[in-house]
């Protein structure tokens, strides 16, 4: 299946899934920065087949059955693997996104064991679609643009309820807008949220990097 639009030239990255299958994911040559797989995607995703959240040797999988939405999806590659372990996924992204994960979706079905559907969502808007509260709401690389930083949050406040545990994987930058654009972020999220940040004892053992955090973050009641 080729991708629609502008995004018609695309090339493949491979993500070894902990059973040896292979995520096959399309990146575009052109396109905005959505239509690459960013690292902090990667550590995520990888993080999620972790033995706290899925070991099959011990029967635990927290994801089986489990209402999941990824914000800022890009590419689709976190939301994927969450189905491939059982989830039911919403991966979301802004209009122009929207063929890209499709492709991904398509390309992937024969290990998606749950369910995924690409929807549009933009930050800030209206969430009533994908109420009521899902269990998780993952996002990967999202803190990067500073006009995004209040609707952001306000998504993850219309969107998350008192159970819903959101995933935030970023890659803390030094350069440029990037420190303030992240100082914005917590000090807004700080208002309404909690968190706690993952260890790299707890995250996969090949996939994390110093500068990729992993925070769990919840509502405050
Ligand atoms: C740096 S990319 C990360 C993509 C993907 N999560 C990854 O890590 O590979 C940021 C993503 O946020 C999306 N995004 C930016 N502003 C948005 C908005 N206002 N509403 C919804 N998505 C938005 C972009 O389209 C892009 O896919």
């Amino acid at each position: 299946m080729a991708a629609q639009g502008d995004y018609n030239t695309y090339f493949v990255r491979e993500i070894e899934k902990n059973d040896g299958s292979l995520l096959k994911v399309s990146q575009c040559f052109i396109g905005d920065v959505g239509c690459v797989v960013w690292d902090a995607a990667i550590v995520l995703a990888k993080y999620l087949e972790t033995k706290q959240f899925y070991d099959p040797s011990s029967g635990v999988n927290i994801w089986a059955g489990r209402r999941v939405v990824e914000l800022g999806a890009g590419t689709g590659v976190v939301g994927l693997m969450a189905a491939t372990l059982g989830a039911h996924v919403s991966v979301t992204d802004l209009e122009d996104l929207q063929s890209l994960l499709r492709v991904n979706i398509h390309d992937n079905q024969i290990l998606i064991s749950g369910s995924i559907t690409a929807k549009v969502l933009k930050w800030g808007e209206d969430v009533s679609g994908f109420l009521p509260p899902p269990n998780y709401i993952l996002m990967a690389d999202c803190i990067y643009y500073e006009q995004s930083i209040t609707p952001l949050v306000k998504t993850l406040k219309l969107l998350s309820g008192p159970e819903t545990c959101i995933i935030c994987c970023y890659e803390q930058r030094t350069e440029g807008f990037n420190p303030k654009v992240e100082k914005q972020f917590f000090e807004l999220l700080r208002q309404s949220f909690n968190w706690e940040e993952i260890p790299s004892s707890k995250q996969d053992s090949d996939f994390s990097s110093p500068d990729i955090h992993i925070l769990h973050v919840r509502k405050k009641v």
